[in-house]
């Protein structure tokens, strides 16, 4: 495959999906792996918005950048552009199935089966306490783990 493009998305484009984005760059910048990162919401209401301060902050710790990240809705290019399309949970996997063409369904996959968890969904963290963005770094460091694995076999 040449350059690789890989879609995060969650609901809201900011606590999940940009997390995702954040340590799958630092994870493939460390690994070598040429990929082109992107990351969107299945809905438009924090458009323009900067991932959520929590987030920000539980990624920060562990040293992930969201620089440059700022919410944007999945639009209907994305399905043509975009080589992997990558949900956090089986909602965004229905929604963003249902939007996709027929040709276009074999590009989305639900994120977590790329990781060891027996957790196969990212749990919304927007309106629980810090422990949820915790929780939500550890699957999504362990799912990047696989990803990466993955294309690397590609190459
Ligand atoms: P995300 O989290 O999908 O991980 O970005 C959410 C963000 C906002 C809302 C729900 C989930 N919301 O209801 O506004």
């Amino acid at each position: 495959m040449s350059k690789p493009k890989v879609l995060f998305v969650c609901l809201g484009n900011i606590c999940r999906s940009p997390t995702a984005e954040a340590v799958f760059r630092h994870k493939a910048n460390a690994a070598g792996l040429d990929v082109y990162i992107d990351s969107a919401g299945t809905d438009g209401w924090h458009k323009g918005e900067l991932p959520d301060v929590r987030a920000r902050e539980a990624g920060s710790r562990r040293g992930y950048s969201f620089a440059g990240q700022t919410a944007r809705p999945v639009a209907d290019e994305d399905f043509e552009d975009f080589d992997l399309i990558l949900a956090m949970d089986r909602r965004n996997y229905s929604e963003l199935t249902r939007r996709a063409l027929e040709t276009q369904t074999g590009k989305i996959r639900l994120f977590l089966d790329f990781g060891t968890s027996s957790e196969k969904e990212v749990p919304d963290p927007y309106y629980g306490g810090q422990g949820g963005f915790e929780h939500v770094l550890n699957l999504i460091e362990d799912a990047c783990d696989g990803l990466i694995a993955t294309l690397e076999n590609l190459k």
